[in-house]
């Protein structure tokens, strides 16, 4: 009787393209984020765009944020048909959709195939989320959102250390304003450092942060925890 078998049925685009997707998956109880989770892949995955219907904006503009950084670590063909479309394009019709939420599908599926135990690539998923997870927290942000606020800050500091083109961070904080997600926020760098030093990508006196070398094109990056503390200052 170990475990039983199980399937998901995702209702909103952050779900269909990322929560529901890789065999770790957590829901929020209550006041506690990812309480309920499991650590097994689904025998199914039931994708009915009929729930979109009724899908209120501000959780596409969510979901977005996870499409987004999708293509900012793997797609850059993804990131040019998203900057070319717009969330009404996408809403327009079932088959727009489909092929858009398919595509993160498969980019997903095929990083966590190649990686399932989180060793190397399926880091890159992390994009957006060291910061973000943090600022989630301490200000009560959704998800996607906060996850929008991460990609900026993780764009400067690709800027600054990974010789990351400040033309496409431009191109980034364009796109993300377009889908309607905030890129900017002023938080209190001393709380943040703190709920950052409890970040599970830390491991000793080094941060695996998720940078740019370029759109579409994400690496791990290790940065030593003090030279991380200085370049906070510049998010
Ligand atoms: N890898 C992971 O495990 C992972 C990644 C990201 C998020 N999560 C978790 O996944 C869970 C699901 O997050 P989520 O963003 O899908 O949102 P959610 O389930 O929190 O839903 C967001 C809001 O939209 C409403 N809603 C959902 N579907 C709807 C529909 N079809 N029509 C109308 N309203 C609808 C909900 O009632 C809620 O108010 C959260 O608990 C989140 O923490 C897990
Ligand atoms: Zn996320």
């Amino acid at each position: 009787m170990r475990g039983v078998k199980f399937g998901f049925v995702p209702t909103t685009i952050l779900a269909m393209v990322d929560a529901a997707i890789g065999g770790k998956n957590g829901i929020d109880v209550g006041l506690y984020k990812n309480l309920v989770g499991t650590i097994r892949q689904p025998e199914f995955l039931l994708l009915d765009y009929a729930f979109l219907q009724s899908l209120p904006d501000s959780e596409w503009t969510n979901g977005f944020a996870e499409i987004i950084k999708h293509a900012c670590i793997k797609d850059r063909s993804l990131f040019e048909l998203l900057e070319d479309k717009s969330i009404t394009f996408f809403k327009s019709s079932t088959e727009n959709i489909d092929a858009l939420i398919n595509r993160n599908v498969e980019l997903k599926c095929d990083v966590v195939v190649n990686d399932e135990y989180e060793t190397g690539e399926r880091k890159l998923l992390n994009f957006g989320h060291t910061l973000g997870h943090a600022v989630e927290n301490i200000y009560d942000l959704p998800h996607g959102n906060a996850v929008s606020i991460g990609m900026v800050a993780a764009c400067t500091i690709s800027e600054k250390i990974n010789n990351f083109n400040s033309t496409d961070k431009d191109r980034v904080i364009s796109l993300l304003k377009k889908y309607h997600l905030p890129v900017d926020l002023k938080f209190d760098r001393d709380k943040v450092w703190e709920v950052l030093l409890m970040d599970k990508k830390k491991s000793g006196d080094i941060m695996n942060f998720i940078l740019l070398n370029a759109i579409g094109d994400g690496i791990v990056r290790p940065i030593p925890l003090n030279q991380l503390e200085d370049l906070i200052i510049y998010v």
